[in-house]
């Protein structure tokens, strides 16, 4: 039974979100027998169309209505009016508040962020039982419990009260010594005074914007980017120029345009296995982008922290290591290789910049929590990281591969990825005929799987039809399951897109 024309009085003025009237006047056109069982609704683009509200608003509607037994899908054939009222067997999430706010906003110099409720949407994965890909933690379960509470006690044994007083704002030089060590070991020749410790990468990445940009002036990224740049750049009022990548990385062939013409104060790249893409820039082109960056005397901020999580394929320097005019502000952490929840990262850079960054480093903590650092001190000095590091390469390549095989299996036809060559992540592009990833969302997240929306890597909204998924911190088994998963909450969804041609999948 097809229903021509669904009539719903929906209050533009209301505070009731659009989506929320909408579930009341089919839920009670159902339980009043306007819409009698059987009744197959019209798919959520025309009604989206019909009623002249977006389609994100329809899809959040169904996929509660379904999860309260008021509607079911079947796959191919649409969206019906349930026999009887069915008790949801799965948990039912709240969907986002209103269409409008999915779709970004501007803000007040320029650049389109993602907007608060894809925030909200990502907060639903921490539901029990979802097969959370949204996050970006490394495996916890290697994180090396033992080894840290052995450190800590051996420094309150040895440092007593010394390990709990404030730490210099550089950072503790045993541990600043440590990392110049360890730099040294990925080709970074520097001396312990141009090392500084920060509270995780994170803030490394802040410090850098605080000390070499002012509101309003231009960042150059790669598109997509790190979400949490995006982030820093936001709150510090700084416009982004998101430059496009190749295979190779950032194209280096028009950034020469985009200096010439707007010229940025700060370039900031992850040569190295990028989030999200997972892509790795060649040493041609680190060099060229060196040179370029030289010529033009604007500095680079080089984002190392996937540097060491390399599966295959040749190993290139951090440009760090290529840098002859101090030009590169290297920043990178133990947060992926070995504990996040220690926040400690570090900033490797030259002259003024280190001045300047140790400035508003104090200025923003005073410093990093001593016993942090003198914790990861000891570890690092009694090899923790070496053996962790090898354990946890090998287990991320095994993740990879069955991320990788679950992927073809599962994922709609028209999906397409690459082949990461290290890192924590697979980028994904979901065909243009079916849903979006912010339409997805909700049923995937019913279906028990959850992953990080594209719009979050760009700066200007884009990013529909992307997802990232964290492969790396969920166990074998999960990582087929949570893909299955996926493919099914996808054909689940595409049956309500008359467009999508009739595949096996579905
Ligand atoms: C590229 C990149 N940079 C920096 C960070 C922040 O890491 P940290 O935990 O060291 O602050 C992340 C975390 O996901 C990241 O992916």
């Amino acid at each position: 039974m097809l229903t021509p024309h669904l009539s719903i009085p929906l209050d533009r003025d209301s505070e009731e979100p659009i989506y929320r009237q909408l579930i009341r006047h089919v839920r009670s056109q159902i339980e009043s027998g306007t819409l009698p069982a059987g009744t197959r609704l019209p798919a959520s683009r025309d009604l989206a169309r019909q009623l002249n509200i977006s389609r994100i608003s329809v899809v959040n509607a169904y996929a509660e209505l379904r999860a309260e037994g008021y509607l079911s899908a079947h796959a191919g054939r649409g969206t019906f009016v349930s026999g009887g009222r069915e008790t949801a067997a799965t948990a039912v999430p709240t969907p986002v508040n209103g269409s409008a706010r999915l779709n970004g906003h501007t803000d007040v110099i320029g650049n389109t962020y993602p907007d608060r409720s894809l925030r909200e949407l990502m907060r639903m994965a921490r539901r029990p039982g979802v097969i959370n890909f949204s996050t970006g933690a490394p495996p916890s379960e290697f994180f090396p419990v033992g080894h840290l509470r052995e450190a800590i006690n051996s420094v309150l044994d040895r440092d007593g009260s010394e390990a709990l007083a404030y730490e210099v704002p550089e950072g503790y030089a045993p541990l600043r010594a440590s990392v110049r060590d360890y730099v040294s070991a990925l080709g970074i020749q520097c001396s312990a005074d141009n090392v500084l410790i920060t509270g995780g990468t994170q803030q490394a990445i802040d410090l850098v914007v605080q000390a070499i940009l002012s509101e309003g002036d231009l960042l150059v990224t790669e598109t997509p980017t790190y979400v949490g740049m995006i982030d820093i750049a936001r709150t510090r009022r700084v416009r982004v120029y998101g430059l496009g990548m190749d295979d190779d990385g950032l194209r280096l062939d028009m950034l020469e345009n985009v200096i010439l013409e707007h010229h940025p104060r700060l370039i900031y790249v992850m040569p190295s296995f990028q989030n999200p893409t997972g892509r790795i820039m060649p040493l041609h082109r680190r060099r060229q982008l060196l040179n370029l960056a030289h010529e033009y005397r604007v500095p680079i901020l080089e984002d190392g922290v996937y540097h060491e999580f390399r599966f295959e394929g040749e190993a290139y320097p951090p440009l760090k290591a290529l840098d002859e005019h101090g030009i590169v502000i290297h920043a990178s952490g133990f947060t992926k290789n070995l504990l996040p929840g220690l926040r400690i990262g570090y900033l490797i850079s030259d002259g003024v910049h280190h001045e300047r960054l140790v400035r508003v480093k104090q200025a923003a903590d005073i410093s990093t929590p001593g016993l942090n650092q003198r914790a990861l001190h000891w570890m690092l000095e009694h090899g923790v990281l070496a053996a962790q590091m090898e354990r946890n390469i090998r287990e991320l390549r095994r993740r990879r591969d069955i991320a990788l095989a679950a992927a073809r299996r599962y994922l709609p036809p028209g999906s397409k990825w690459e082949k990461p060559l290290g890192g924590l992540y697979l980028w994904v592009e979901l065909p243009k005929s079916g849903p979006t990833v912010a339409e997805l969302y909700i049923q995937a997240v019913q279906t028990g799987v959850a992953y990080a929306l594209g719009n979050l890597f760009y700066s200007n909204g884009s990013g529909s039809y992307h997802m990232r998924i964290n492969f790396g911190a969920q166990k074998p088994a999960d990582i087929e399951e949570g893909f299955k998963r996926l493919g099914r909450a996808w054909r689940e969804l595409a049956c309500d897109y008359p467009e999508i041609e009739k595949s096996p999948l579905l």
